[in-house]
């Protein structure tokens, strides 16, 4: 019944996610029992097959952040200056607690003219020179300036000084206390030693962080701290951000790119596997197994594939190259697996049963963009648009972005004219990662369970040795397989 997989992606036709359908298997195993584990890389392993794509609308520090907690990782995008890059990486590992963790400081002599300056936060802080690294000298509360709106006056003249603080060494226990006991809608958390505020603990974190269900182990590097990994190009400079990301304690390095397979990418991942034997480089992106094989023969650790399947992507449209994102992931998983090496599915995922089809297809894990964008982790600050929330998401080749620095991974050139890949939308709120990775983690075992297969090797097994049965979903099948012939239905209260 069905086709094997090895039928099905010989025909020619380049197959997305919603394209195949797989038929069931046979079960005999509870949905809890099945293990998510797996590999990332050929040396570094994850509890859940979930990876934050490097995208500066998706991984800034809170997300590698809740992604390192959940069992995933988050890879720190690289449209930023070496430094800042480094500092989010810092930033990540060095906390315990999955707290949201961008701080708007000001100075004493700043004043606030905007209540935009509050961004998402119930507060600024005022340190003694207007960053986090500085003491903690008062507080404005955004609900204070709002009544009172004090544009153009310094801060320093109607700061709270009075600031109830904990300690940055606080369990999440203990800072949860202090601020329940206390009735605080917020908890500066500061250094011992130096006074500096190191994150903002609120009273929506206790809900955020404290519902959420344990999915495995997080993710720890062997350096005791949460795994996170960072983007780099491959230009010749990037040799020197490369240095600063791995003395931030990078775990692992991505090169950006968004067609691998060239002589710039392979040069660099020789250059990373000499200079940093202990650093796993993840090459990409690819979709063929001819690309695959070079970027294994250079060294790569991992793989990433996908190439216009991003939600934000228009690479097919521009330069019509790529490939459908069910063969992308076959094909390369393919080659790949016999050298032992990992494939990361990257982008194209709207639902769980995309994350299913990426892993059973061969892929070790997702890399996720618009699937986690618009979440409470995500960067940026949510507007009311049409009385709901949303927040940007851009695509790293969109003109917008590219006019912050993305512009190498797209082999574009300051000096030349500038044609976009990419483009910006936004997503809706979606709440806290912590929330949704899990449910979304619990339909995947759910799925693995109607195929029968209880693990992502296990299910690797079924594919290579054609029990795994498949078919093309027609138009109307996949009509079929959607919501269809419903009527609105208001809920009415009797
Ligand atoms: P999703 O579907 O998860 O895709 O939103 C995220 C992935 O899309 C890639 N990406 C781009 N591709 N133009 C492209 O052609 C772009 O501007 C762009 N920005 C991101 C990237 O691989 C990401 O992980």
């Amino acid at each position: 019944d069905g086709f094997s997989s090895k039928q099905l992606f010989n025909q020619g036709y380049s197959y997305t996610y919603d394209d195949v359908i797989f038929l069931p298997g046979f079960i005999d195993f509870a949905t809890d029992s099945v293990d998510l584990t797996t590999k990332l890389t050929g040396n570094l392993n994850l509890s859940i097959p979930c990876v934050s794509s490097p995208m500066d609308t998706v991984t800034e520090s809170s997300m590698a952040l809740a992604m390192a907690t959940l069992g995933g990782i988050g890879i720190i995008h690289n449209n930023n200056t070496s430094v800042h890059q480094a500092s989010l990486i810092r930033s990540a590992k060095s906390r315990q607690i999955p707290f949201i963790s961008d701080l708007i400081c000001v100075s004493p002599s700043d004043s606030i003219d905007s209540v935009e300056e509050f961004g998402s936060k119930p507060c600024v802080f005022v340190t003694e020179s207007g960053n986090s690294k500085s003491k903690l000298l008062g507080v404005v509360l955004k609900s204070d300036w709002e009544k009172l709106s004090y544009k153009d006056v310094a801060v320093s003249d109607y700061m709270l000084k009075d600031v109830v603080s904990g300690s940055s060494k606080y369990s999440f226990e203990q800072a949860a206390s202090v601020l329940q006991a206390k009735k605080l809608e917020y908890l500066p958390l500061v250094n011992e030693v130096d006074g500096s505020v190191v994150d903002l603990f609120t009273a929506s974190d206790v809900e955020r962080i404290r519902g959420f269900p344990k999915l495995g182990n997080p993710s720890l590097g062997t350096d005791g701290e949460f795994m996170v990994g960072a983007a780099i190009g491959t230009r010749e400079q990037e040799k020197e951000r490369l240095e600063h990301l791995v003395k931030a304690g990078t775990n692992v390095v991505v090169l950006d790119s968004s067609q691998g397979n060239s002589i710039y990418q392979i040069e660099m991942i020789k250059y990373v596997k000499k200079t940093y034997p202990n650093l796993d480089v993840i090459g990409g992106n690819v979709v063929t197994a001819y690309q695959a094989q070079n970027l294994i023969q250079a060294g790569a650790d991992g793989l990433r594939v996908g190439m216009g399947s991003g939600s934000i992507c228009t690479t097919q449209e521009v330069c019509a190259v790529g490939r459908g994102q069910a063969t992308a992931v076959y094909k390369v998983s393919s080659i790949a697996a016999q050298s032992g090496v990992p494939v990361i599915a990257d982008g194209g995922i709207a639902n769980s049963g995309h994350i299913v089809k990426a892993l059973v297809l061969g892929a070790s894990t997702v890399m996720m963009g618009s699937f986690l964008a618009g979440s409470n982790e995500a960067p940026g600050v949510y507007e009311s648009q049409g009385g709901r929330l949303i927040k940007k998401y851009r695509g790293m080749g969109s003109l917008e972005a590219m006019t912050k620095g993305s512009d190498a991974r797209y082999l574009g050139d300051t000096s030349k004219l500038k044609v976009a890949q990419g483009v910006v939308g936004a997503v809706t709120d979606k709440g806290s990662v912590l929330k949704f990775i899990p449910y979304a983690m619990q339909a995947v075992k759910q799925g693995f369970q109607d195929l029968g297969a209880p693990s992502v090797e296990s299910a690797h097994s079924l594919l290579n040795s054609s029990v795994l049965r498949l078919e093309v979903r027609t138009g109307a099948a996949q009509v079929e397989g959607g919501v269809h012939d419903l009527v609105y239905y208001e809920k009415k209260s009797f």
